[in-house]
């Protein structure tokens, strides 16, 4: 069984991030368990804190580390990705030469309530990923517009060619995972 870890890069209780990943973890076929990795809990990132971890970082640190892969799903914040999700990210990182996201694939979906989709959050997250080593899946990528009208009342989505199109993105992914394992 493999496990995908699952990081919302947003804290607010009705997040349309956390709706879509919801409805993503469902497309992973059988065989791969999802679970998400709560990062809102987190105190600010202090490299002081790299000789003694708050108990949060430790227990984040353990879970990504039992992780065989992460989904990042994320709302854009000023062009960016949200101050939240980079604490995560950081936290994760150190201390130094001992990453948790060293070579973990990883996948990611950024959305936002208007047309811009994320993409500034999407490409600064990769900017990212990219020197924590982590294998990113590059196509298709996922840039979810509007994301309010996606879903229905009970928060699933509501039109069957945005399920294909991210059914098509998590077998993607799979395929990535099962290179690295
Ligand atoms: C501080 C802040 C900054 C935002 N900046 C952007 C932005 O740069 N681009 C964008 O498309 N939406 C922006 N938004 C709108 C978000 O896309 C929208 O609030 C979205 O629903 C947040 O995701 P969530 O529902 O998962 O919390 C911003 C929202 C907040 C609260």
């Amino acid at each position: 069984m493999a496990k995908v870890g699952i990081v919302v890069g947003s804290l607010r209780k009705e997040a349309f991030s956390k709706k879509i990943a919801e409805n993503i973890a469902e497309l992973f076929p059988d065989g791969y368990e999802t679970e998400f990795v709560e990062i809102g809990n987190l105190p600010l990132y202090n490299q002081d804190y790299d000789e003694d971890s708050p108990q949060e970082y430790v227990t984040f640190r353990d879970k990504v580390r039992g992780m065989d892969a992460i989904l990042f799903v994320t709302p854009e914040y000023n062009r960016s990705v949200p101050g939240v999700l980079k604490n995560a990210i950081d936290i994760g990182s150190r201390p130094y030469g001992e990453s948790v996201w060293d070579s973990k694939p990883a996948a990611v979906v950024s959305q936002s309530i208007s047309n811009l989709s994320g993409f500034g959050a999407n490409h600064h997250l990769r900017q990212s990923l990219t020197f924590l080593n982590m294998p990113v899946v590059q196509q298709p990528e996922v840039y979810l517009a509007n994301s309010q009208d996606l879903l229905d009342e009970s928060g699933k989505f509501n039109n069957e060619g945005t399920v294909e199109f991210l059914k098509s993105f998590i077998d993607t992914f799979v395929e990535l995972i099962k290179k690295y394992q």
